[in-house]
Formats: structure tokens, sequence, C-alpha cells
């Protein structure tokens, strides 16, 4: 996809996170947001939205056409406060329904129609372009650092190893036992497989990116160096 660059202005900030699920993002893109008063983005959250409609509506999220009309027609409106974000779905708020163990194993499908990427990357830019005027924003997903947003002064791709992210994501589902771990792991396999393979703006590490592993680190080791860069990026930009 084409990608509109919106330069910020002096002092406002653009952080991009990309990675794959569980390797942090949503935690450590929500706390540096919050450390730096910025805004803060879910673009996931989003692709989950239009996936719940397209299940909720009963249409086979294998046919491109009828998920793109879903996405066509739906309203997504974002709360981009990094200490209550929320999504609403034709004015209804999904946050919960867009976490269950359905939607999570259709996203990929949804997400790699290029019509719903083009509707969804659109409003993703004007949150981003909007947001400079209050000063910034951490913008969380895939594809940020690459497509949606290539003039971010910080790019960071977060990662972690299979397993570690097998346990977080089994954790915020609020399972316990080891089966589950390890089909929670079976089921992240295949939907990086998916997120990475698929034509339109695949999972990759941007161009500037910088890649932090966060295995075995606390969150605050993974949001120090993140927001070390946004100094650096600010002060560059004096
Ligand atoms: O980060 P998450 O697990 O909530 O993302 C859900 C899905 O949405 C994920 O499987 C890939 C897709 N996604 C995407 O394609 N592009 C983004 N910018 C964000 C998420």
């Amino acid at each position: 996809m084409e990608p509109v660059a919106t330069p910020a202005p002096a002092g406002a900030l653009v952080v991009a996170v990309d990675g794959p699920g569980g390797s942090g993002k949503s935690t450590v893109a929500r706390e540096v947001a919050r450390r730096r008063g910025l805004r803060y983005l879910d673009t996931g959250a989003m692709y989950r939205a239009v996936t719940y409609l397209v299940l909720d509506s009963r249409v086979d999220v294998e046919d491109a056409e009828a998920v793109a009309e879903v996405a066509d027609r739906a309203v997504l409106t974002i709360r981009t406060d990094p200490g209550q974000p929320g999504i609403l779905a034709d004015a209804v708020s999904v946050d919960e329904q867009i976490r269950t163990r359905a939607v999570t194993n259709a996203v990929s499908a949804v997400a790699a129609v290029p019509a719903v990427r083009r509707k969804l990357v659109a409003q993703q830019q004007r949150i981003i372009a909007d947001s400079l005027a209050d000063g910034g924003i951490v913008v969380e997903g895939r594809d940020i650092g690459a497509v949606v947003a290539p003039e971010a002064q910080v790019k960071v791709f977060l990662t972690a190893s299979t397993e570690v992210r097998a346990l977080r994501r089994s954790q915020q589902l609020g399972e316990k036992g080891m089966d589950d771990v390890a089909r929670t792991l079976a089921e992240l396999d295949r939907r990086d497989a998916l997120d990475s393979g698929r034509a339109a703006d695949p999972l990759a590490v941007a161009d500037g990116a910088v890649v932090l592993d966060s295995t075995g680190l606390a969150v605050d080791q993974v949001v120090e160096p993140i927001l070390a860069l946004c100094r650096e990026a600010l002060a560059a930009t004096r």
C-alpha cells in the first residue's frame, strides 16, 4: 500500500511499535504513551473489531469480497487515551468481544484482505494526523513503521521467544494449564505465519527500526530504551 507521509510538527512525536502477537507491544506502547503524555493507538484492535462484525453477521471469513463489504460499512470509533483505550464498532463497545478465541483465530484472514487494510490504514493515518496537535502518539501493530507511519521518528520492532509469547497470551486469556499454553503456542505460530506471509503489508522489520527482544526483560527494561529513543529523536528536531 502507498504510504502517506504526515511529517510531525516540531515537538510532536510519532512512535511506531511493531511486532508479533504476545511480544509485549500493548503493555510497552501504553506505558511509553503514558510516560511521555502521548496518545495511544492499538491498530490490532481495529482489525479485531472488523473480524468481530464479520463473525457476528455470519459472513465467511475466507470470502474476501463479503469481508470487504462488512469493513466498508463498519464505523469504528477509537479512544486513544493510554489510561483508558477502547474501541466501538457501530457505536457499541466491543473491548471484550474482540479478545475471544474465535476472533483471535479469524483475524489474520480478515487482516489479509487488501480492501480492509486500505480502509483501516486510512483511518489510522487520520488518527495520527489529529494527534500531532496534542504532542503525538504511540501506534502499535504490524505495519506501522513500514506503511502506516513511515515518517515516525521512533520505530521499534518488539520481539520475544515463541514460548514467552505463548505464556503471556495464555495469561491474558486467563488460562492456567500447560495444555492451554501448548494450544495457544500452536495458534500463535499459525497466526505469525499468516501475518508474515501475506501479500498485503506483511509483518516485517521496517527500515530504520530498532529491534528489541523482550524475552526475560521486565516492562521497564523495554520501556526505558524506547523513552531514550524518544528523547534522542526530539533533541534531533530542536
Ligand atoms: O496485535 P493483535 O494480536 O491484537 O493483532 C490482531 C491481528 O491483526 C494480527 O493477527 C494481525 C493483524 N494486524 C495487522 O495485520 N496489522 C496491524 N497493523 C495490526 C494488526
